[in-house]
Parts: structure tokens; sequence; C-alpha cells
């Protein structure tokens, strides 16, 4: 039987198989889900072993806002020897086919946590064997195909192969970032991530620059302002709470306590260079031009935060955002749909993409931006 393996985080096994259900249904494929509960591994049984291929060509792995990274499967699950488990897998594989990367994998529980320990020891000698077969050549790596070996215990393991071009450069989908000891908070990774997630490497000279202004609505105690102050953006950070004083001394921030929802980004700023410069009778309109960058990470229903987004983008407040929306209910992957479709029709003109992230927990993020073309960008 040919399947497709998704990871997802584990909990979300429903809205990560309601999804690739309906969008492989686009593609005319079709099949049964089986879920285990938890495991954050979702398989996807096709009635047609050839379409396995039809979906990891023509469905973009950045389209399943619940899958973190996915596989075709070459094999069902083996029983491996308890000695020889690197020649089994290797004979299992023949020489048909060549990789150009392999990932040893494990479901994302405390279990497979303790078996990866295991799978990186594998992973040597299995290399090893690999190459010596040519099976895998570590060329082309963006273009060829990537082996994944999905271990469930030290004596069972599923194969299977993703595009270079559409998966994770991660294993199981999972960047692992560290956390900066200056930032204020933990949620700051959120943002990293989204970062590195959204905004493709040569494009990051442009669109994340130094100099850049944003606004940080939700920002207390600090994490998404530190992301921003470290790219070298001018920030102001909206929150009645307070900032931490090490964001504030490094002269990039400005602290408004005033409600997310209510803040106008140009308003304010004027009447706030009234009452700090108490010169009532003349002043100088700050620059107009749109603040480069929207980040919001406030704790509210995310049909608001959608409308609120959608108002910053019809008034051209803002050329990106980057916000988090909160998905407490039961039917996450229903709303998120409405969400987005409210999206799609309200902002015509703009490019969105949505993703749960490594670091989110009850929350997707998502990006907005105009549909414009590079060179006029900045
Ligand atoms: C999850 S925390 C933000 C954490 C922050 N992103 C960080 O990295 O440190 C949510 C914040 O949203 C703020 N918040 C909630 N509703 C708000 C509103 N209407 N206006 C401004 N801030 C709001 C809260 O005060 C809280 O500090």
């Amino acid at each position: 039987m040919t399947s497709i393996v998704l990871y997802c985080r584990p909990g979300f096994e429903k809205e990560c198989g309601a999804e690739i259900q309906e969008k492989a249904a686009w593609l005319e494929a079709f099949g049964y889900l089986q879920i285990a509960k938890n495991e954050g591994i979702v398989f996807y049984h096709l009635n047609n072993p050839e379409d396995g291929e039809k979906i990891m060509a023509k469905l973009p792995l950045k389209r399943l806002i619940f899958t973190r990274q996915w596989f075709v499967t070459l094999t069902d699950k083996i029983a491996l020897p308890d000695y020889n488990r690197v020649e089994a897998i290797v004979e299992e594989l023949g020489s048909e086919w060549q990789y150009a990367d392999l990932r040893m994998e494990t479901p994302d529980t405390n279990d497979g946590k303790a078996l990866s320990k295991f799978c990186r020891k594998l992973a040597v000698p299995l290399r090893q064997a690999l190459r010596k077969k040519k099976v895998l050549t570590e060329k082309n790596q963006h273009e060829g195909a990537v082996l994944h070996a999905l271990f469930f215990s030290g004596t069972e393991v599923i194969l299977g192969y993703s595009l270079g071009n559409n998966t994770s450069p991660h294993v199981m989908g999972i960047p692992r970032l560290k956390f900066p000891s200056a930032s204020p908070s933990r949620s700051t990774l959120k943002l990293d991530e989204a970062f590195l997630y959204f905004i493709p490497k040569e494009e990051r000279e442009y669109r994340l620059c130094s100099g850049m202004k944003a606004v940080d609505l939700g920002a207390a105690p600090g994490g998404w302002t530190y992301q921003l102050v470290r790219r070298g953006m001018m920030v102001t950070s909206i929150d009645n709470g307070p900032m931490a004083e090490s964001l504030m001394e490094t002269g990039q921030v400005k602290h408004r306590m005033v409600d997310g929802f209510k803040y106008e980004p140009i308003k304010h700023e004027i009447y706030w260079l009234v009452r700090e410069t108490k010169k009532r009778e003349k002043v100088n309109i700050p620059d107009q031009t749109p603040v480069d960058w929207l980040v919001c990470d406030m704790i509210e229903k995310p049909q608001r935060v959608v409308d609120l987004i959608i108002h910053w983008f019809t008034q051209g407040y803002c050329r990106e955002a980057i916000v988090n929306l909160k998905l407490p209910m039961a039917k996450k992957y229903d709303t998120v749909k409405g969400l987005l479709d409210k999206l799609k029709d309200a902002l015509p003109n703009c490019y969105y993409e949505a993703k749960h992230l490594y670091y989110d927990r009850d929350e997707i993020t998502l990006l907005v931006k105009y549909k414009v073309h590079r060179d006029n960008q900045r």
C-alpha cells in the first residue's frame, strides 16, 4: 500500500488529516486517513499508489498549514532484525533509485525522543552503506529525492521519499532555534522562526533590513520586539504591559500604552509628537510612508485580529505583516479556512501564507504582504 506520511504538532492530527484529504482531492487523489492521536503523525493511505508521486509533485508543502514535513512511502512498516539492521534497510531499498539526502525520523513523542539517539547512531553506518551502493549521492539536494526512514522502535521502520524542492529542510520539519538569552520572553522564537520560514534567504536583505520601521502589537515584555531590534529596525511597541528595560535602552524602541485595536500609526505619532515636544502650535508631521512591518501577538479572537489586518492593509499602513492567530476553539481547520477566505475576499491585492510553525502552540502564524514586484518593495 502507498501512503503519504505527514508530521504535525502532536494533538493536531485531526486538522492535518482533514487538510491533506481536502487538498489531495483537488488533485483527484483519494484515500483514507489513519491517525495516531498525540503522536504527531498522520497516514493518508492512497486508493491509487501512483497518486503519491502526483501529490508530492503538485501540492506545495507550504500550502499545508498543519503539516511540518511529509513523505510518500516506499515500504510498509518493516520488521528489522536485532542485528544487521543497516544491511536489512539497504537490501529493502535496492539500487534502482538514488537519493540526495537521508533523514532519520521518529514520532514527536517522549518515546520518539529517546529513539532519536539510537537513530543518530545508526545514521552513520547507514549513510556509509548507502553511499557505497551509490544509493545516497548527497548531490543536488534541492532537486533530488530525500530518503526518509521513520522509526517506531529499534526494529520497526517505514521507508519513503520526498522531493528536494518540496520538502522541509529540517528533520521532521523541526527547526532547532537557540533561545537568545537577551530576549525577555520565549515567544521570541515564534517570530524568529516565522522570519526564517516565510522570508526566503535571498530576499532577507531587502525585506528585513536595518533602518526599517516596525509596529509590534501586544508587544510586552518584548520577545518579538527583540527580534525586530536585533535586525536593526526602529520599533513602536504597543502594550499596556511593561517592556523590558534592556530593549528601551537600545534607543530603537518607542513604547505606547494604548489599545492595539485603536492604534493608528500616523494619527498617534502626531499626538505624541505634540505631547513630547510641548509645541502645540507647529507640529512636523512625521514621515507618512507606511511602516515596513506590522507584527501582532495579541491574545484575542482570531476573527478580530484578521479584521485588524484587513484594516491595516486597506489603509496602507504597512508593507508586510506577521500575525499570530490563536486557535483555542474545537474546529480549528474550519475556522482557519473561514479566516483565510475572508482575507482573500477583502484583500485581493495581497498575498498570504499561513503555517502552524514548530514554536507555535494553539495558534498559527500568518504572513500578509502586497502583491508587488520585487523592485517596488522598498
Ligand atoms: C502573548 S503576549 C505577547 C508576548 C510578546 N510577543 C513577546 O514576545 O514578549 C500578549 C500580549 O498582548 C497584549 N494585549 C492583549 N490585548 C491587547 C490589546 N488590545 N492592545 C494591546 N496589547 C494587548 C497583552 O498585554 C500581552 O502582553
